[in-house]
C-alpha cells in the first residue's frame, strides 16, 4: 500500500518537524527524512524544498510517500510534478495553491462563492491607490498579492500609514515580484482565529480552533511576523461555531475549487477575524498548508493518528473516516526568536539549555537552527524554536512553557519571545 515506510517531509520549519514528530507516531512509518530540516529534525538531506526535480528522484529512489510543508514549493507546482511521476504526495496542485499563491485570485474566488470576506480593491499603480484611499471614510488593510513569507500584510490605522504601506510595496517593491499587484481591503475589527481542514479534492476533515500571535512583540505590537505563538483549543469557540464556519467557509471551498477544475487536496487554512460587533467569521486570507506555529500545539492535541488521514486524503477516501479526536487538554507554543526578527537579525549562536529528557507534554520543536561543523546547535534563522507545551489548563500549559523558554538562551541580547503566549485564552 503506498505511503507506508518512508516519508519525505519537504521543509525546515518548526510546523515540519511538528508534523514529522506526529507522523513518526504511527507504526508502520519506518523513517522520516526532512529536505532540508534543521538542527532538530532527526534524518535531512540537504536538498532545498523548491529543487523539485531533486526531491522527486529521491522520493522515487528511496520509496518515499512525501507530505509538504510550505507554500513555496506548493506555488511552483511540487505536486504536479510529484504526480506526473505517479509519485505519492500530499498537498494541493499548482493551480489549487493560487488561493494562497495569489490574493486576488483568492479574493476573486471568495466573492464568486459567497464566501464571506471584506470589500476590496486591486491596484498596480501607487497614484490610482492612493486616490481610492483618499475616496472611502474607513480603515483598510494593504495586501501584496502573492507570497510574503506572512510579512506581506500592513493592518493601518491611518491614511498616512496606509499610504506608506502602498509606498513600499507598489514602489519600493520589498517583495520584489510579489507586491507588483495590491489588495486593499476595509479593515474588520475583532479576533483572529485560525482554521485548518484536512482535505482531499472532494470533502474534508475539521482541525480544532486554534489563535496565532502575529505581531513581534507583547500586546500585539511591533510589525507583523510569521507568527511568534500560538495556542489551542480557543475556548470561546464552540462546536456550532466550528460546524458554521466548516459549512459556510470550508464546504464552499471544496465545492468552489472542484467546479473550478482545480480540487483541493492538501491541509487548507483558514485565516479568520470574528467580527466584534456581529461575531461572524470573515475569511483574511487562505493559506494552502497548515500554519507554523499553529500546527505544533495542534499537533500536540491531536489524539488520532494523523498520518491516516493525509493518507485517505491523498486516496481520495475522506468520507469513510471519522472526526479526527482531541485530547481535552490546553497547548501553547512559544515562538523563540533570532533578535530584530522579522527585520534584520544575526544567525550563528549557540543555543543552551533545551531539556534533553523526553516530554511528549513539553517539545522544542525546531525552525532555524543547525548544528554547526563541530556538532553544537547554532541559530540559523529568524524564528529559532518553538516550545510547545501541554497542561490541563490553559495556565499550566502557559507555566510549563514558560518554565522551558526560561532555561534556553543563546545570549541574552541575541534572542526575543513574547511574555504573553496564552494570555488571551485566560482573559489577562
Ligand atoms: N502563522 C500564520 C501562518 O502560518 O501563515
Amino acid at each position: 500500500m503506498h505511503g507506508y515506510g518512508n516519508v519525505l517531509m519537504v521543509g525546515s520549519g518548526g510546523r515540519e518537524h511538528a508534523l514529522g514528530w506526529k507522523i513518526s507516531q504511527n507504526e508502520h512509518v519506518n523513517k522520516i527524512i526532512f529536505a532540508n530540516g534543521n538542527g532538530g529534525t532527526y534524518e535531512n538531506i540537504p536538498i532545498p524544498p523548491t529543487d523539485i526535480q531533486r526531491l522527486a528522484e529521491y522520493a522515487k529512489n528511496n520509496n518515499c510517500f512525501t507530505v509538504v510543508g510550505p507554500e513555496l514549493p506548493l506555488s511552483m507546482g511540487i505536486v504536479d510534478v510529484f504526480e506526473s511521476f505517479e509519485l505519492p504526495i500530499f498537498g494541493p496542485t499548482r493551480s489549487a495553491a493560487r488561493l494562497e499563491s495569489s490574493k486576488e485570485y483568492s479574493k476573486n474566488f471568495m466573492t464568486k462563492y459567497s464566501i464571506p470576506t471584506s470589500e476590496f480593491k486591486v491596484f498596480t499603480d501607487f497614484s490610482k491607490a492612493v486616490e481610492y484611499l483618499e475616496r472611502i471614510d474607513y480603515q483598510v488593510v494593504v495586501k501584496a498579492d502573492g507570497l510574503a513569507a506572512g510579512k506581506g500584510v500592513f493592518v493601518s490605522n491611518s491614511k498616512t500609514e496606509a499610504i506608506d504601506s502602498i509606498d513600499l510595496l507598489l514602489n519600493k517593491k520589498i517583495f520584489g515580484d510579489s507586491c507588483n499587484k495590491i489588495i486593499i481591503e476595509k479593515k474588520i475589527v475583532g479576533e483572529e482565529l485560525s482554521m485548518m481542514a484536512i482535505c482531499d479534492g472532494n470533502t474534508f476533515v475539521m482541525l480544532d480552533s486554534c489563535r496565532d500571535y502575529k505581531r513581534a512583540f507583547d500586546n500585539d505590537r511591533g510589525p507583523n511576523t510569521g507568527g511568534m505563538g500560538s495556542y489551542s483549543p480557543v475556548s470561546e469557540i464552540s462546536g456550532n461555531e466550528i460546524e458554521y464556519i466548516s459549512e459556510k467557509i470550508f464546504q464552499p471551498v471544496i465545492e468552489g475549487m472542484k467546479m473550478e477544475g482545480t480540487p483541493f487536496s492538501g491541509f487548507l487554512y483558514a485565516g479568520l477575524m470574528i467580527e466584534k460587533h456581529t461575531g461572524k467569521p470573515f475569511v483574511l486570507e487562505f493559506n494552502t498548508r497548515m500554519g507554523d506555529p499553529e500546527c505544533q500545539p495542534l499537533m500536540m492535541r491531536m489524539q488520532s493518528d494523523l498520518y491516516q488521514y493525509i493518507l485517505a486524503a491523498e486516496q481520495q477516501a475522506l468520507d469513510s473516516v471519522k472526526p479526527i479526536e482531541w485530547k481535552d487538554k490546553f497547548s501553547v507554543c512559544v515562538i523563540m526568536a533570532s533578535k530584530g526578527y522579522p527585520d534584520k537579525f544575526e544567525t550563528g549562536y549557540a543555543i543552551r539549555g533545551i531539556s534533553k529528557n523526553y516530554d511528549p507534554d513539553l517539545m522544542v520543536f525546531h525552525s532555524g537552527t543547525k548544528l554547526n561543523k563541530v556538532n553544537d546547535l547554532v541559530t540559523a534563522g529568524g524564528r529559532v524554536l518553538g516550545v510547545t507545551s501541554m497542561g490541563n489548563t490553559m495556565d499550566e500549559a502557559i507555566e510549563k512553557a514558560y518554565q522551558q523558554v526560561y532555561k534556553i538562551s543563546w545570549g541574552e541580547d541575541q534572542q526575543q519571545f513574547r511574555k504573553d503566549i496564552g494570555k488571551k485564552a485566560i482573559g489577562t
